[in-house]
Order: C-alpha cells, then sequence, then structure tokens
C-alpha cells in the first residue's frame, strides 16, 4: 500500500493521524524535530498498531536535508504536512521564528517535489476566517486579517499552496481548516501533550481536574451569546485524523474541484465555555474549580463551521461528540498521571 509522509507525525494530530493511516491500510512515515513532541509517543503508536512506523528526525527548514530525503524516499506518494510551530502568544512574542518554521519547512517541501506527482494534504486552521459574518461560516467565506503571526502563516501558507498548484502541474493540494481539536485515542496511549501551562480550553480543563493547576479562568462572562461564554466547534481529534486520509483518497482518486481546494473539518455543533466545562464534568464526574475573568485579547466570540462541503465532497463527516471528547480527552490525563514517562 502507498507510503504517506507525515510531517509532525509525533506531535498531538499527527501521531493521531499516524494510526488512522495505518489502519486504513498506508503505511506512514513519519518526519519530526521532536522540537515540540516526545519520542515516546513512537512507542505509544507501536503499542497501538503494533508496528513501529519508519521515523526520521531532521529539521525541514533544512533544504539540503530534506531535498535528500525526499529524493531517497520514490514510494511515498501522498504527504500530510503538520509540522509547524502553534502557539498563538508566542508567535506575538517572537514572530520571527513562526515565518521562519512555518515557511521554511513548507517551501523546502514544496520544491524537494518540484519534479514529481505528490498528493500534498495541508494542516490549515478555522483562525483564517477570524470573526465570521455569517454562522456556520462556509469554505467560500471571506479570509479576514490575521490576528497574530501564526495565523498570518496560515492564510499565507494557503496562498502559497493554492498558487503553487495554479503555476505547476504535478501538485494536487488540499488544505483543511481544522476548528478545535480536542480528545484523545480511544486507547489513551495518545493524546494532547501541552508544552508548560496549557494555553487551550481542554488541556487546561482536564489539567486542573487531576490536580495540576488550581483553577480554569473563563475567559470573559459578558459576550453576545446565550450564556456569554465564546463558542467554539470542537472537533474529536480522532474524526480529524480521520479527514485526513479521506483527504489522501480524494486526492488519489482525482478531486473534481482542481488541484487546490480547502475543506472545513468539524461537527457544525457550537459550544459555549461554559457548554463544555458542563460536558466535562459529566463525561468525567468530576466537579471542575473555574472562575470568571476578563476576555482574553484576540478571542473570536463564536465560530462554527459548515460541514456540508466535507460531508458531500471528501465523503468525511465526524462521528464522535462531545461526551467521547471529554471522556477520551480525561482518560488520557489520568494514563499521564499514571504514566509519567511522558
Ligand atoms: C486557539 C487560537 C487559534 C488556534 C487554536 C489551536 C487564539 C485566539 N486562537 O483557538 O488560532 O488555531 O487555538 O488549537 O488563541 N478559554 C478559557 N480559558 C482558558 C483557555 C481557553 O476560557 O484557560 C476559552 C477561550 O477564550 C475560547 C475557548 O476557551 O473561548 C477555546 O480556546 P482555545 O482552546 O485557546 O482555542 P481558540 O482560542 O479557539
Amino acid at each position: 500500500m502507498s507510503k504517506i509522509l507525515v510531517t509532525g507525525g509525533t506531535g498531538y494530530i499527527g501521531s493521531h493521524t499516524v494510526v488512522e493511516l495505518f489502519n486504513a491500510g498506508y503505511t506512514p512515515v513519519i518526519v519530526d524535530n521532536l522540537s515540540n513532541s516526545n519520542i515516546e509517543i513512537l512507542n505509544q503508536i507501536e503499542r497501538i498498531i503494533g508496528v513501529r512506523p519508519e521515523f526520521h528526525q531532521f529539521d525541514l527548514c533544512d533544504e539540503n536535508k530534506t531535498r535528500e530525503f525526499i529524493q531517497s524516499q520514490p514510494e511515498i506518494s501522498g504527504l500530510i504536512h503538520f509540522a509547524a510551530s502553534k502557539a498563538v502568544g508566542e508567535s506575538v512574542a517572537d514572530p520571527l521564528k513562526y515565518y521562519y518554521n512555518n515557511f521554511f519547512s513548507l517551501i523546502n517541501l514544496l520544491n524537494a517535489y518540484r519534479e514529481t506527482p505528490i498528493n500534498f494534504v495541508f494542516s490549515s486552521s478555522c483562525t483564517v476566517y477570524g470573526e465570521p459574518d455569517t454562522l456556520p461560516v462556509t469554505e467560500s467565506a471571506p479570509v479576514k486579517k490575521a490576528t497574530s503571526p501564526y495565523g498570518n502563516t496560515k492564510q499565507i501558507a494557503e496562498e502559497i499552496l493554492a498558487e503553487t498548484a495554479t503555476a505547476y502541474n504535478n501538485y494536487n493540494i488540499i488544505a483543511l481548516r481544522y476548528f478545535n481539536p480536542v480528545g484523545a485515542h480511544s486507547s489513551a496511549l495518545i493524546g494532547e501533550l501541552p508544552n508548560g501551562v496549557p494555553q487551550n480550553l481542554l488541556p487546561f480543563i482536564t489539567q486542573t481536574a487531576i490536580g495540576k493547576r488550581e483553577r480554569l479562568t473563563v475567559f470573559g462572562s459578558d459576550y453576545d451569546t446565550p450564556d456569554g461564554s465564546c463558542i467554539r466547534d470542537y472537533i474529536h481529534v480522532v474524526d480529524l485524523a480521520k479527514a485526513h486520509v479521506a483527504a489522501i483518497k480524494l486526492l488519489e482518486k482525482g478531486n473534481p474541484n482542481g488541484k487546490y481546494d480547502v475543506f472545513n473539518v468539524g461537527t457544525g455543533n457550537g459550544y459555549s465555555v461554559l457548554e463544555a466545562i458542563a460536558a466535562f464534568e459529566k463525561a468525567s464526574g468530576q466537579k471542575l474549580n473555574y472562575t470568571f475573568g476578563p476576555r482574553r485579547e484576540g478571542d473570536i466570540i463564536k465560530v462554527w463551521g459548515d460541514v456540508s462541503k466535507s460531508s458531500t465532497q471528501l465523503n468525511w463527516s465526524a462521528e464522535l461528540g462531545i461526551d467521547e471528547m471529554m471522556s477520551s480527552a480525561w482518560a488520557w490525563e489520568k494514563y499521564l498521571e499514571e504514566n509519567p514517562i511522558i
């Protein structure tokens, strides 16, 4: 079966995608520089699928190394590019790190495939929509000016990919615009491994419940939403991983929409922060210690996706709901407590 290169394959979404690629009969090959992930994840993937995936540790910002590697791997027919820096706050403090990492790796990969047909799936974000004018937001909604260097790298990367697919005939590209990935594999052997204090809601919730953090602060209680807290489209990471397999399959079949396409990857349902907390409490049986705090600068008030294009054209829909998202995230947090090796 075809080999699929997964850059950032030991990361959160990457590791789940490696598992789903394997389950779908593909042979995943991982490249990761381990800058924001742990080599232990490779052992965990092996525990789940029973096979140790091929792994190469290097930095895709190294142009020569990337070209040599791609030349040495002619069996690779598709590539899923996750490897990138992704912390919004850090990107504001250190924009050059973000422009360097996220663009050099992308351009080096594209250049390495300059003469070779390649199916390319890119990890993008609903951050490109900013605060949408209409909800649910469709793929044809305007891209709004990015509010962080991180968001800007996603927007510009989408432009680079669209122009590349138009200018040369060997690239077939899909960008997946993720909403808010949460949860963990049902085995609880892989999941999100935040670096330091979590910035995202779910790891902060689970770390508070386990006692690593004293209390969660809900950022804002007076937004124009039914309960005053922000609304997001949370998507189970295993469903998200399967969307990548669907994208590879569509590219293999030939995408009737052309050589560059974008898809929303969410559930189509919006949950407020307070609803997410309530869902966590129900799924885990834990009471969460939380308080209300000021709004977080740059936060979108409400966003959820129109997922009809993914359903009809990508042939993919989310199967797991908020209960599975919360219970799997909690199972993973408990696993981490018992297995601090990670
Ligand atoms: C954030 C990024 C987004 C990025 C995504 C990656 C911002 C503004 N956006 O999305 O660009 O693609 O992460 O996963 O940072 N919340 C709390 N308390 C907390 C943490 C979060 O109330 O301690 C709230 C937030 O205000 C928000 C919701 O939880 O309403 C989700 O926050 P988060 O998980 O950080 O995701 P996004 O802000 O949607």
